[in-house]
């Protein structure tokens, strides 16, 4: 490990969730010393005991034992204790959601000292860096930024469950209120990052740039469901045309999925929105295809039913048993996800639910701790998220525990190995 330049030593991270507890550990197993604010105190607590469930890892070893190391080398802990996390630290990165950028500022301002670098990594809506952080910061500190103390944005661009790898090897965007404010931000995230860091000329280039990469991955999968709409109704697999096509080497075609889920991406359109009707514009396009996306949980239940009529069963009342609740595979989050909006259809559509989802920490009436259970006794299974431990599912698993004339429906095309033998069973398979 290379010594840290003095100036770089002392790293706050504010916000301890997705992106900030790897973002903490990343510099402290580069050297540093790090804070890592939250104000959840059940949360600081628990990751000071070495306790978290991201599925997050970095050449072959777990987050669980990468923030074990870290605890006991001493070089990273958890705090709620603001004030004295800045006290101690001259870098200050935020990684808070959108919506509470502005009160953690304004909690930051009271603290900042001279020399300070604040370092924004939070998606937000264009403009928000210099219109509203600068104005807070210097309003509560007294100081002037670019003159007192230094201000950047950098775009967070970690996809969940790369988080480690991305920050390290994905291009690192940066840009500052002033030339020393971007040579300032660049320096310190070069601990981190392992290719260039790139600075662009303008804060809000970078705010946009962050929101337009993740609203064109909301548009390319409106337009890829609507193909696998097309291509249910002509009676062809979705997933060998996506194959076709994307051997022509301009064309990239994302995989259907039950919805579009997570913080980033559902929310997209939406930091977009407010600074157009600022400007006086609409997005009409993008928003249509928000509109759609939002809906997918709807269309992923209508194509259940439809399912179920091919066997003469009906949804109410069918016992339906699904695997993966995570907002996408793999993963061990479940904010704004199509699964969970989607078992709370079926529920209401008066579906007897059983979920399985080893990733998932969180309680809910419908979760069940096995596959045994979640396979038994069901005619319907829905495959919402992977997780590892579906590998182990084999045809014969669910042939012997479906009720007859059972279904499946496969969002996420995980059996797509073992579907004929499933339907020269009985069972009813559909994929998108
Ligand atoms: N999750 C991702 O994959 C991802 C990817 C790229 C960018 N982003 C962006 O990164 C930001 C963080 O996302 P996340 O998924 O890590 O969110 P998260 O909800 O997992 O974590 C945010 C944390 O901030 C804490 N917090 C809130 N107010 C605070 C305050 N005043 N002081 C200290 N801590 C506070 C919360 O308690 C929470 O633990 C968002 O802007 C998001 O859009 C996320």
């Amino acid at each position: 490990m290379d010594k840290v330049k003095s100036h770089l030593e002392n790293v706050a991270v504010f916000g301890q969730g997705f992106v900030g507890l790897p973002l903490s550990l990343s510099f402290s197993f580069r050297g540093c010393n790090v804070y890592g604010v939250d104000i959840l105190e059940k949360l600081v607590n628990e990751t000071n005991k070495g306790i978290t469930h991201h599925t997050e890892c970095f050449e072959g070893k777990t987050i669980q034992t990468i923030l074990n190391e870290e605890l006991e080398a001493g070089r990273y802990r958890a705090t709620a204790d603001i004030p004295g996390a800045l006290e101690k630290c001259n870098n200050i990165v935020l990684t808070v959601g959108m919506t509470e950028v502005i009160e953690c500022c304004k909690t930051i301002g009271k603290y900042l000292k001279k020399g300070d670098l604040v370092l924004v990594r939070s998606t937000v809506v264009p403009g928000t860096t210099e219109d509203k952080v600068l104005p807070i910061l210097e309003e509560e500190s007294g100081m002037k930024a670019g003159v007192d103390f230094y201000l950047a944005y950098s775009s967070e661009r970690i996809a969940e469950g790369f988080a480690f790898d991305e920050f390290a090897y994905m291009p690192t965007i940066t840009a500052g209120v002033n030339a020393e404010s971007a040579a300032r931000a660049k320096e310190l995230l070069e601990v981190v990052c392992q290719v260039p860091v790139i600075v662009a000329s303008e804060i809000k280039i970078v705010e946009t740039s962050k929101v337009f990469e993740n609203v064109q991955r909301d548009v390319n999968i409106a337009m890829v469901q609507e193909f696998a709409r097309f291509t249910e109704a002509l009676g062809v697999s979705i997933h060998e045309v996506i194959e076709v096509a994307n051997t022509h080497k301009r064309v990239n075609l994302l995989t259907p999925g039950p919805g579009v889920g997570g913080y980033c991406i559902p929310n997209a359109y939406h930091y977009i929105e407010p600074k157009a009707t600022e400007m006086n514009m609409t997005m009409d396009i993008l928003k249509l295809c928000r509109e759609k996306n939002a809906d997918l949980p709807n269309v992923m239940v209508n194509i259940l039913k439809d399912s179920l009529k091919s066997v003469s069963k009906e949804l109410s009342g069918a016992k339906v048993g699904v695997l993966g609740f995570a907002m996408k595979d793999y993963s061990n989050d479940d904010r704004i996800s199509p699964p969970i909006e989607i078992i709370k259809l079926l529920i209401e559509a008066g579906a007897k639910v059983e979920a399985f989802d080893p990733a998932v920490p969180t309680d809910y009436d419908f979760k069940v701790d096995s596959l045994d259970k979640v396979l038994n006794g069901k005619d319907a299974i829905v495959v919402l998220a992977k997780q590892k431990q579906f590998d182990e599912i084999t045809a014969d698993s669910i042939i012997s525990s479906v009720n007859k004339n059972a279904v499946v429906f496969d969002t996420r095309n995980l059996f797509k190995g073992i579907k004929d033998e499933l339907n020269s069973s009985n069972i009813v398979y559909t994929t998108i």
